[in-house]
């Protein structure tokens, strides 16, 4: 079975709310609507927290370090799974990988489109000498030998350059600079076992051995899994992905699931304008690009607004005890407006980043 439905099956399992997102709209029965491109060819190193509108993290979490994405099973049921918004049309996937150790724990990289066209790497974590490669079309796993075994050294401990070149005449999956299968699209049953729909590029790790799964799943995940002699993770360092068309979307034009029933629309992509999009600036970087004398400016400010708020209220209550009770419930009044306007000038100061970061005591 392909990997990705194991993972679907499970999720069901577990019982996981994201469930229904692997199950979307199948282009071979229904019309569904078009897929976002990629159309560009951009690298990502995850060593901090990714725009969700681009990287979506789809069951559990990704804790973003310095070395990579880092995908934990920490405790029975945990599957922490990420897939791009984005498709791809052909193009190239280059991932650096550590798989995680341990029996019954499978970790992935999968390019999978919305009929089940799949593209995978994937490591069984009893073996860390090995990587495993495979595909499917529409689904089908009727045939058994689709998988290829590849040597690979400390792939657990080591990252490692696993690279898929995915064109409409072949497939090749390329493990540290070195060609090491060739798929072509006449020999996957004259195409139709051809994966060749747009797919997004999805990383997750998954206790295949869970006592819970299928006793042939299991086994091919080298045994149960023991959750006390974890955690076990996956770090994806880094992704380069280049998709061979440069349009906005894909259109599954009937239902015939073979790329020439794909439509590609013109424009630019909304992954792109993201890309794009000049980010924010924070308050912090915002500080930081102050003229000093702006900033000593502000101190002086923040200062003399704190000398004024006690001042004001030395003074307040000088005049209290000269005043007469009207008087004092005027000045009341007004004092209490004042102060809560200096209150609110406060809470908006220490609640804006530089409240926090970009402020030190005058001296
Ligand atoms: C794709 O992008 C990578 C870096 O992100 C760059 O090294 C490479 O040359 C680019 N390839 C093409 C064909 O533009
Ligand atoms: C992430 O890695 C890139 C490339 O190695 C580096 O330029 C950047 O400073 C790193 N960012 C963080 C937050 O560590
Ligand atoms: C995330 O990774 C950092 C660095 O490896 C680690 O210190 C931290 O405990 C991790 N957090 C979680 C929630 O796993
Ligand atoms: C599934 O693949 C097998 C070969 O692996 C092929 O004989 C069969 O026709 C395919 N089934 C469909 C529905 O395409
Ligand atoms: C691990 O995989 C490598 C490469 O396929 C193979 O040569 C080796 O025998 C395997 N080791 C075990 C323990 O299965
Ligand atoms: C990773 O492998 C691919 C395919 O061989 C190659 O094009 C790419 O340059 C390699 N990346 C690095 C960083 O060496
Ligand atoms: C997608 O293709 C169908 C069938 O050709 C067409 O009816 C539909 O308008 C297309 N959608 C877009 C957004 O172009
Ligand atoms: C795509 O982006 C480019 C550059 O950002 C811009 O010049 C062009 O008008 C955009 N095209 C469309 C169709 O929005």
């Amino acid at each position: 079975m392909p990997l990705w439905n194991k993972l679907a099956l499970w999720m069901a399992v577990v019982g996981s709310v994201t469930a229904q997102t692997w199950t979307d709209c199948d282009p071979l029965k229904k019309t569904c609507p078009v897929a976002p491109a990629l159309g560009t060819n951009h690298s990502w190193v995850f060593n901090k927290t990714m725009d969700d509108k681009i990287w979506s993290v789809t069951n559990g979490r990704v804790n973003w370090t310095d070395s990579g994405a880092e995908f934990s099973i920490k405790k029975k049921l945990d599957s922490p799974t990420m897939q791009s918004t984005f498709f791809i049309f052909f193009g190239i996937v280059e991932s650096h990988v550590k798989m995680a150790k341990g029996h019954g724990i499978v970790s992935s990289v999968v390019l999978q489109s919305a009929d089940r066209d799949e593209i995978d790497w994937e490591w069984v974590g009893y073996n860390t000498s090995e990587v495993q490669s495979n595909y499917f079309g529409k689904g089908n796993d009727t045939s058994f030998g689709r998988g290829g075994f590849h040597y690979v050294e400390n792939a657990d401990t080591e990252f490692h350059n696993y690279t898929t070149h995915w064109t409409q005449e072949k497939l090749e999956w390329w493990l540290d600079g070195n060609l090491v299968r060739t798929l072509k699209y006449e020999d996957a049953v004259d195409g139709k076992n051809y994966p060749q729909t747009p797919s997004n590029v999805r990383f997750g790790i998954w206790p295949a051995g869970d006592p819970k799964n299928p006793k042939g799943t299991i086994e091919w995940a080298g045994g149960e899994v023991d959750y006390n002699a974890g955690p076990y993770t996956m770090v994806v360092k880094n992704v380069r992905v280049h998709d061979f068309h440069t349009g906005k979307e894909y259109n599954y034009t009937d239902h015939s699931g073979s790329w020439e029933s794909i439509q590609v629309i013109e424009g630019n992509s909304t992954t792109v304008e993201e890309l794009n999009k000049v980010p924010p600036k924070s308050m912090g970087e915002k500080w930081k690009e102050l003229p000093t004398a702006a900033k000593t400016g502000i101190y002086c400010g923040a200062a003399a607004a704190g000398i004024l708020l006690i001042a004001g209220g030395i003074i307040y209550f000088i005049r209290q005890r000269k005043k007469g009770r009207l008087e004092y419930a005027l000045d009341d009044a007004k004092w209490n407006n004042e102060r809560n306007e200096m209150n609110n000038l406060q809470t908006t100061w220490k609640a804006s980043e530089w409240g926090h970061k970009g402020y030190q005591p005058v001296h």
